[in-house]
């Protein structure tokens, strides 16, 4: 073993790298300039692990986990529940975006809580004399896909249990669930575990096991599919909470707007809220992260900011994460019609040295590119990158497709959009505007059509692998520590992309900027 890789051979070589950083940002910074993706690269290190071993498991907040840094945009073109249900089974989170109602919003946060379950805690249940129309109408509003409801009596205690046999053959919507139902049911105590449940449900063949206690009433449930995925691993790469469900996220706004949220949001078992604005360093939104903290058990991440005077203050305020970005995003004017921002990598920097005092994970939101782009956000302190435009032309988007000159495209429209503010609350919210005489600080547009995230995931999550491997990183922590930077110039930056050539096919991680 050499001096410098004995343990505190390491702690010290980690030292002088993390010395040798600040003095780049310092240097640039005392000059007044601040730097954003296209003026840096990461420089190459010495590299002693494989990229299997390459682990990029990282946070959003305190105490929400990420098995892949990254996260879905809280935009009405980008994430609603289809969304945040793949990124979360693809190892990231999703956040709702508040062009909903507070209802809406709760529904679409159910949807991606009740997609996959350990334990469901509170399974919905019909009370015995709900006609099957009425159970079938309101699976459909919910846009439930399970089948498998539990029936109860007027003093809540389990009467029977409707599955998909007992509504596919069922002929006569009118007739009462409990003249339906099942009523032979194996149920278990609420003690039971995952592999014990799984045991029961194989051993009588039976898709779904309800939890009673000693008073008959409903306590839980368990369904065949959901712990078997969970048992068999297939679920290992996915981001889930304590029970066992997807994680998702959800934006809010400041005082009442948040407080409607939060209660409902809470309820449905959300993971994590985020206070949303496009100034957060301010009175609204510090108030609002002291009230929630005070009065829920939930994290708040607050945002968005780029100096680090704001890091500290909402840090101090208890925020759990914070957002960096005012003004990077593809469809942001905010720059250009206010004047303000900070270029965004500079921002992620000066943010992160002060949160990582606090100990409090930043999001690098907005302003990504390419795939190279999210080791640059992480090797400059960010433990998560948001994207809007970089997932907006996936499937699983909720933009409407649209067919230009016989390319396959998707909407996409900053959320601060003449068109996103004119039609919705929670847009003119986010830019502290009124309904009347609106001043848009984002631009409506439409970007190349992806296909699945899964494939569009694989090769940013790939892109970041052989950034590591090239800085010599294994973790997101040691990429946080150790990254160095080189400022590029505009000669650097052409010699970057491909030049000097005819491009004849495309590579799936490389589009042509227009
Ligand atoms: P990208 O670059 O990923 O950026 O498309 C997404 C982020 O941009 C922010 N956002 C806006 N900022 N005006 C702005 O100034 C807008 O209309 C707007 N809409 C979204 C937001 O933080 C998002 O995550």
């Amino acid at each position: 073993m050499t001096q410098n890789e004995s343990p505190s051979g390491k702690s010290r070589d980690k030292r002088r790298l993390v010395a040798k950083r600040d003095g780049f940002f310092s240097k640039i910074g005392n000059q007044g300039i601040a730097l954003t993706y296209d003026d840096v690269r990461l420089t190459t290190g010495y590299a002693s692990i494989l990229p299997d071993n390459i682990n990029i498991e990282s946070k959003f907040s305190k105490n929400v986990g990420l098995k892949i840094p990254i996260v879905s945009a809280a935009m009405d073109t980008v994430t609603e529940a289809q969304m945040a249900i793949e990124i979360a089974k693809l190892g990231g989170i999703g956040v709702i975006h508040k062009n909903f109602s507070s209802q809406e919003q709760a529904a679409q946060v159910a949807k991606v809580k009740y997609h996959l379950n350990g334990l469901i805690e509170k399974p919905i249940c019909f009370d015995e004399n709900t006609s099957i129309g009425e159970i079938l109408a309101s699976r459909q509003e919910k846009d439930f896909g399970f089948h498998s409801f539990l029936i109860i009596d007027k003093d809540h205690r389990l009467t029977g249990i409707l599955t998909k046999n007992d509504f596919d053959f069922c002929e006569d919507f009118s007739l009462r669930a409990k003249q339906v139902m099942t009523k032979r049911v194996i149920t278990a105590s609420p003690g039971i575990g995952l592999r014990e449940a799984y045991r029961v449900m194989k051993e009588n063949k039976k898709k779904a096991i309800p939890l009673v206690n000693n008073a008959g009433k409903v306590a839980g449930l368990y369904t065949f599919s959901d712990v078997k995925r969970i048992l068999s691993g297939d679920s290992k790469s996915f981001n889930v909470d304590k029970n066992g469900r997807l994680r998702v996220a959800a934006a809010i706004g400041v005082y009442d707007d948040a407080f409607e949220r939060v209660e409902k949001l809470v309820r449905e078992k959300i993971d994590l809220v985020i206070i949303d604005t496009a100034h957060g360093d301010s009175k609204g939104v510090i108030e609002t992260l002291k009230i929630i903290k005070k009065h829920y058990d939930v994290d708040v991440l607050a945002g968005n900011i780029s100096e680090p005077e704001s890091a500290e203050r909402l840090c101090r305020a208890g925020a759990d994460g914070l957002k960096i970005g005012q003004g990077p995003g593809s469809i942001c004017t905010t720059r250009i019609i206010a004047g303000i921002g900070k270029p965004q990598v500079s921002a992620i920097y000066e943010c992160s040295k002060v949160a990582s005092k606090f100990g409090v994970p930043v999001c690098a939101d907005g302003g990504l590119k390419f795939s190279g782009d999210i080791p640059i956000a992480i090797g400059a302190g960010a433990h998560s990158v948001m994207m809007g435009n970089m997932l907006a032309g996936t499937k699983e988007s909720p933009g409407e497709f649209r067919f230009h000159q016989g390319v396959q495209y998707k909407v996409y429209r900053g959320m601060g959009s003449l068109g996103a503010m004119e039609s919705n609350k929670g847009s003119r919210e986010r830019y502290n505007q009124g309904k009347d005489d609106l001043v848009p600080e984002g631009m409506e547009g439409m970007v190349p059509y992806k296909g699945p995230l899964k494939e569009v995931i694989h090769q940013y999550i790939g892109g970041l692998k052989r950034g590591m491997g090239y800085v010599g990183a294994g973790t997101i922590e040691d990429l946080r520590t150790i990254a160095q930077f080189v400022r590029i110039t505009e000669a650097g930056k052409a010699e970057s992309h491909p030049h000097d050539i005819v491009i004849t096919r495309e590579a799936p991680n490389y589009q042509k900027q227009q």
